[in-house]
């Protein structure tokens, strides 16, 4: 086997040839649909006469080609594997082509393909080539005219908007889309099958009216309200927010049920996974809600930020991901709650981002080669990206962030640009220097800060030292010292209150940010009124770990006592930590587990103190998950990290039980389900609470449990009595409720979804055995992305005692399946072996077991793809 060679971002030349315009032809059909493409080619003015025409194309059956009109014969050009190639083109001409394709048999769900009937199609980031011969990189940017003719389609749908329908002589019909805006080819879509729409308006800013349609299979056309809602929201927002108008006369949403990501931002035709637009009470759960408002903004963010200005090549990835994110996490902050919005982005981050940057796949930002472009779609790119330009906005403030960005509108519009450009435009408007910052791009793996305090009663001095590095990673040895932005308050331990920070001379006020951009610096703050504990890195102000010699007093202060709501969350993290940290020690070595009472304490003054942020109440009282746990320790004891959290949860239940008790029933309600800040707040509180109460399997809290599943009012709150039961010893209330749930939705995928999933998280023993039995039911699909992620990719990432099984089934599961996604989705069998690459991190007996499993899927035939992530694994 040849191995798969990478691309590299230093070899990057623009295109030989551009194409200002495409016209396009399908003539539907599930195993022979005819592509025929008309491209307008000219020389790019950059580049240099003669050279030869490459055009990507892959799985194409070529019917006829002509330049100018005139057929090619087969000495004309070459045809690879990869694409065609013409030797000889004039400076500009007229390339003909037709292909034939078979959308049926396209399992990878990438190009053109057919889910649950529908046609549908995947571009981003190199799907288009699987369509029709093309000059398949971002930095090529057409108007698109595109006809689809189909047979038994009622619905036919392109980018843009359609300017003529008819029939033709043979009883087809077609429909013709035309599409002003250049675009690149990753942004078009075609969609045409039985589906039925919602329709709603929006009126402009300037006052254009906007057709906003959701398209769905019938049965569900119930589910789409929520989804309008946050997209008409988000429309007003960007313009509120950014100046962003929309610029088309229709905005369309489909809702499609195989998908392997959660949506694509298509000019004008966003494609969604049926699973991040589909909502409805009894089927989606409070998170499923929030997640639907944050992804159909963030598709309908891109429009301008991604599609209007986009990216010069993939390695730019980044520059539309990264600045997107940050943009749909602002707009979700804004319409809910923010503090837990940045606690759940966060701790959702530090867990899973921070082991991408400590294991063998770590990447830069911006990465400077890669084998495989999907497998380059990562919680670097997106959510590190998103803290960078985080960084960014704090650093030059939000008013010049926002000329900054308006400039960056206004001189890339309809251009494929780079990161650089966007950094440009922000230290321009601001007139910061940003050349150490533009480091945070180019270099990986996660910065660690080692912070030290004096305080000295004599000058009323208080000395902070920070100190950074920044650990080696896979092909970056040496590592610059970077720009890191640390927002802080000094505390004062008598009257827990944020001093006044003079450092310098200068007056900084009570919270305030220092910059650190040495490897070592020091800040000495005078007229400190008294002793301080410092509250480091509020808001979490840089995407770093941060290293600070707390005690556990100090920890229980912040908790109680810190302005910053962000940190006083994470003083009760770290704070849990330090006492799980010598339970799991007391595990390992077999003595007795004894509960630390200050945590005990803080957890009741939390429960009784009246917080009015109920969902950051509730956050507070959630431990440190065991995967955040793992990530805090040298070697990964998965046993003993889950029974010590597991005693924390018990103890902390039997001491507080009846203030558990009254916090579940004060927060029951009937009001009729809405997705609200709230009543969410409100559920989340309960429903921790009750978790609690079932840790020790309390009567009351079982009778509660059963209580709110049979009482069917919400997906929220019958999930997650449902799970409870499921996770407990109680078979004999879980099965019968798992096999009423399972026959009550066994016509829902979303929700069989969630059935499956709940069962594979269960900490009981026979998880693994569960898992294959659960593979043989009828509603799963190893060709259905969203039925292997809820199925394996949930047990393999967060039922971590049994995937870790020492007898080795756990991992044994997963090869197994990545070897047969292997031939039919290479890009969701890459990413479903990431458990397996993060062998390091444990035993050497398990270490063994999961090496072993990385070989023998490394000795199948592979698809680029998953070789990437192997051979990096065992690099
Ligand atoms: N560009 C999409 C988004 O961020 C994600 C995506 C990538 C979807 C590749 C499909 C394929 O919203
Ligand atoms: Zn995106």
């Amino acid at each position: 086997m040849s191995e798969p060679q990478p691309v590299y971002l230093s070899d990057y030349q623009a295109p030989a040839y551009r194409v200002s315009h495409t016209q396009l032809t399908f003539e539907l059909d599930p195993a022979a649909t005819k592509v025929k493409a008309r491209l307008l080619v000219e020389r790019h003015p950059e580049r240099e006469t003669g050279l030869p025409l490459e055009l990507d194309g892959e799985h194409l059956s070529l019917k006829s080609i002509a330049l100018d009109g005139k057929p090619l014969e087969a000495a004309d050009y070459e045809l690879t594997e990869q694409g065609l190639r013409i030797p000889q083109v004039p400076e500009r001409f007229v390339l003909d082509t037709e292909v034939e394709i078979s959308p049926r048999d396209n399992t990878a769900l990438q190009g053109l393909y057919q889910s649950s009937g529908i046609y549908c199609t995947q571009c981003e980031a190199e799907g288009f080539r699987r369509i029709t011969f093309y000059p398949d990189r971002p930095d090529v940017m057409a108007t698109f005219s595109t006809t689809l003719i189909g047979t038994a389609e009622p619905v036919l749908l392109s980018n843009g908007n359609p300017v003529e329908k008819g029939t033709l002589d043979d009883g087809r019909h077609f429909v013709t889309w035309e599409d002003p805006h250049p675009k690149p080819s990753y942004l078009f879509a075609l969609v045409a099958g039985d589906l039925k729409k919602v329709a709603d308006r929006f009126t402009t800013m300037h006052g254009r009216e906007v057709s906003l349609e959701i398209w769905v299979e019938e049965e569900n056309l119930d589910k789409t309200d929520h989804a309008m809602a946050s997209l008409k929201r988000a429309m007003k927002w960007d313009e509120e927010t950014y100046g962003r108008e929309y610029d088309l006369d229709l905005f369309m949403i489909v809702a499609v049920n195989d998908f392997n990501m959660g949506a694509m931002e298509n000019k004008g035709l966003n494609i969604f996974n049926s699973a991040a637009v589909l909502t409805h009470p009894k089927t989606a759960t409070d998170v499923a809600y929030q997640r639907v408002e944050g992804i159909v903004a963030h598709e309908y963010f891109h429009n301008w930020s991604g599609n209007r200005v986009t990216c010069r090549d993939w390695f730019q990835l980044s520059l539309k991901e990264g600045f997107t994110v940050f943009r749909d996490q602002c707009y979700s902050a804004d319409t809910n709650s923010a503090p837990v919005k940045r606690i759940q982005d966060v701790s959702f981050f530090r867990t899973a981002q921070f082991a991408e940057d400590a294991g063998p796949t770590a990447h830069p930002i911006r990465p400077d080669h890669y084998i495989e472009i999907t497998n380059f779609y990562t919680l670097t790119i997106y959510e590190k990206g998103s803290e960078v330009v985080r960084m960014l906005r704090n650093l030059v403030g939000w008013e010049a962030f926002r000329r900054g960005s308006d400039l960056y509108f206004e001189r890339f519009d309809g251009q494929a640009v780079t990161i650089e450009d966007f950094v440009d435009c922000m230290a321009e408007a601001s007139g910061e220097d940003l050349t150490r910052f533009m480091r945070w791009y180019s270099q990986a793996g996660t910065p660690e800060i080692d912070a030290h305090g004096e305080y000295d009663y004599v000058t009323s001095e208080y000395r902070l030292t920070l100190r950074q590095r920044t650990p080696t990673t896979p092909g970056q040895q040496d590592k610059q010292p970077l720009h890191i932005p640390v927002r802080l308050g000094l505390v004062g331990t008598k009257s827990g209150r944020d001093l006044n920070m003079t450092l310098g001379g200068e007056t900084l006020g009570r919270d305030a940010v220092i910059h650190l951009r040495e490897d070592e610096q020091e800040f000495l703050f005078t007229d400190v009124a008294e002793s301080p504990i410092p509250s480091l890195l509020r808001h979490f102000s840089a995407p770093v770990k941060l290293h600070f010699p707390y005690s556990r007093e100090d920890l229980a202060f912040l908790l109680q006592h810190d302005s910053d709501g962000f940190n006083r969350w994470d003083a009760g993290q770290r704070l849990a930590l330090l006492a799980l940290d010598d339970l799991i020690a007391a595990h390992r070595n077999g003595v007795e587990k004894v509960m630390d009472s200050r945590v005990t304490d803080a957890f009741r003054t939390l429960l009784t103190s009246r917080i009015d942020d109920k969902a950051v109440l509730a956050e507070m009282l959630t431990l440190p998950s065991e995967a955040y746990i793992a990530e805090q320790q040298p070697l990964v004891d998965v046993d003993a990290i889950h029974a010590a959290r597991e005693f924390v949860r018990q103890s902390l239940a039997l001491a507080l039980r009846d203030e558990f008790l009254a916090v579940f029933e004060a927060n029951q309600s009937d009001a009729p389900y809405a997705p609200e800040p709230e009543q969410i707040a409100q559920r989340s509180l309960k429903n921790v609470a009750l978790s609690y109460l079932m840790a020790i399997e309390d009567e009351k809290g079982l009778a509660f449990a059963q209580a709110q599943f049979d009482a069917d009012h919400n997906m929220t709150d019958v999930r997650h009595a449902l799970t409870l039961l499921v996770h407990s010893s109680r078979d004999d209330l879980a099965s019968p409720a798992l096999k009423a749930f399972g026959e009550t939705w066994s016509h829902d995928p979303l929700v069989m979804d969630q059935w499956f999933s709940l069962q594979v998280t269960r900490p009981q023993e026979d998880a693994v055995e569960r898992v294959k039995f659960l593979m043989q039911h009828p509603a799963f699909s190893l060709k259905n992305p969203n039925k292997v992620r809820a199925l394996i990719g949930t047990f393999a990432n967060q039922n971590r005692v049994n995937f870790h099984r020492l007898d080795g089934e756990g991992y044994r599961l997963l090869a197994d399946v990545v070897i047969k996604l292997n031939r039919l989705n290479p890009e969701i069998a890459a990413r479903l072996i990431t458990p397996l690459t993060r062998w390091q991190r444990f035993d050497e007996q398990r270490q063994a077991l999961m090496k072993a499993e990385l070989e023998r899927i490394k000795a199948e035939p592979l698809s680029p793809n998953v070789y990437e992530v192997v051979a990096k694994a065992l690099a």
